[in-house]
C-alpha cells in the first residue's frame, strides 16, 4: 500500500499552536508582510527574530498531540509511505517520524541558517544566542531556515515529493488541517490519488480541496486521525 499524508497547521492546532488563517490564526492580527518576506528581513531584522523566538519557546512548551502519534503510527506501519507537512515546527519528528518518510516543504523554524553562505545549525532545545545572530563563517545575518512568501521551496525537497509522486500511484491520500492555499499542496493530492485512491480531508471546515475528496471529514485532526489511521491499517 502507498500512503501520502499531507498536513497544515491544524494539525498542531490542538499542541497550543496558532494557525494562520483560522481563528486567532497569526494572520488574523499579523501582517506576514511585516514578518514573513524577505524584504521584511532586510527592512527590520530584529524584528523578524522576536517573532520566530517567540514561536520557536511555543513550540518547545507544546507536546505532539493525537494527530501527530497517528500519522507516526501510519509511517511506521506502511513501507511506502511520505508525509509532506507544510508546518514548520517539529511535533511530527518528535513523535518519531523518521526523516527518509517525511518533507517538511516550508523548512524548519529549529535550522538558523546564513543567508549568503551555506552554513546552519540546530537550535531545537535552546536559543544558540539572542540578539541579531551573525554567521561565525561569513559574518553575513543568520536566518531561520524557514520559506518565507515570494521565496522558492527547496530543489532537494521538492525531488524527494516528485520521487515519490513517481513512483506510482497511492491507495490512500490523507490531507489533514490545511486551507490547501498553494497550488501544489493540491497538485499533489491530485496526482497521488489519480488512479482512485482513496482522498480523506481531515478539516472542520471546507477547503479549495474539499470536491475532491472522497470522504471530508469535519472534525479535529486529534480526534478523527486516530480512527482513520485504525481503519487504513487494518485494511493495508
Ligand atoms: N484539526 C484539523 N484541522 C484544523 C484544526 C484541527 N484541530 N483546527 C483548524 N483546522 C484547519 C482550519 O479549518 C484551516 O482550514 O486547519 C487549517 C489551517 O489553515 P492555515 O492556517 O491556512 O494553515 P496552512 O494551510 O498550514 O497554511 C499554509 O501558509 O502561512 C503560510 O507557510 C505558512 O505553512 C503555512 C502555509
Amino acid at each position: 500500500m502507498r500512503v501520502l499524508v499531507l498536513t497544515g497547521a491544524g494539525v498542531s492546532a490542538e499542541s497550543g499552536i496558532p494557525t494562520f488563517r483560522g481563528k486567532d490564526g497569526y494572520w488574523r492580527n499579523l501582517d506576514p508582510t511585516k514578518l514573513a518576506t524577505p524584504e521584511a528581513f532586510a527592512r527590520d531584522p530584529q524584528l523578524v527574530w522576536d517573532w520566530y523566538r517567540e514561536r520557536r519557546q511555543r513550540i518547545r512548551n507544546a507536546r505532539p498531540n493525537a494527530a501527530h502519534e497517528a500519522i507516526a503510527r501510519l509511517a511506521h506501519q506502511t513501507e511506502e509511505f511520505l508525509l509532506v507537512t507544510q508546518n514548520v515546527d517539529d511535533l511530527h519528528a518528535r513523535v518519531g517520524v523518521a526523516a527518509e518518510k517525511m518533507v517538511q516543504i516550508h523548512g524548519d523554524i529549529f535550522v538558523t541558517r546564513c543567508s549568503r553562505c551555506e552554513f546552519e545549525r540546530h537550535e531545537y532545545e535552546q536559543e544558540h544566542e539572542h540578539g541579531l545572530p551573525r554567521c561565525p563563517d561569513c559574518h553575513a545575518l543568520l536566518r531561520p531556515s524557514v520559506v518565507w512568501f515570494g521565496e522558492q521551496l527547496s530543489r532537494n525537497e521538492l525531488e524527494r515529493v516528485e520521487d515519490f509522486l513517481g513512483g506510482g500511484p497511492c491507495e490512500i491520500v490523507i490531507v489533514a488541517g490545511t486551507t490547501a492555499t498553494f497550488g501544489y499542496i493540491i497538485d499533489w493530492a491530485l496526482r497521488a490519488s489519480r488512479d482512485g485512491a482513496q482522498l480523506i480531508e481531515v478539516n472542520p471546515e471546507e477547503t479549495p480541496l474539499s470536491r475532491f475528496a472522497t470522504q471530508q471529514v469535519r472534525e479535529p485532526a486529534a480526534i478523527a486521525l486516530p480512527r482513520i489511521v485504525d481503519e487504513v491499517i487494518t485494511l493495508g
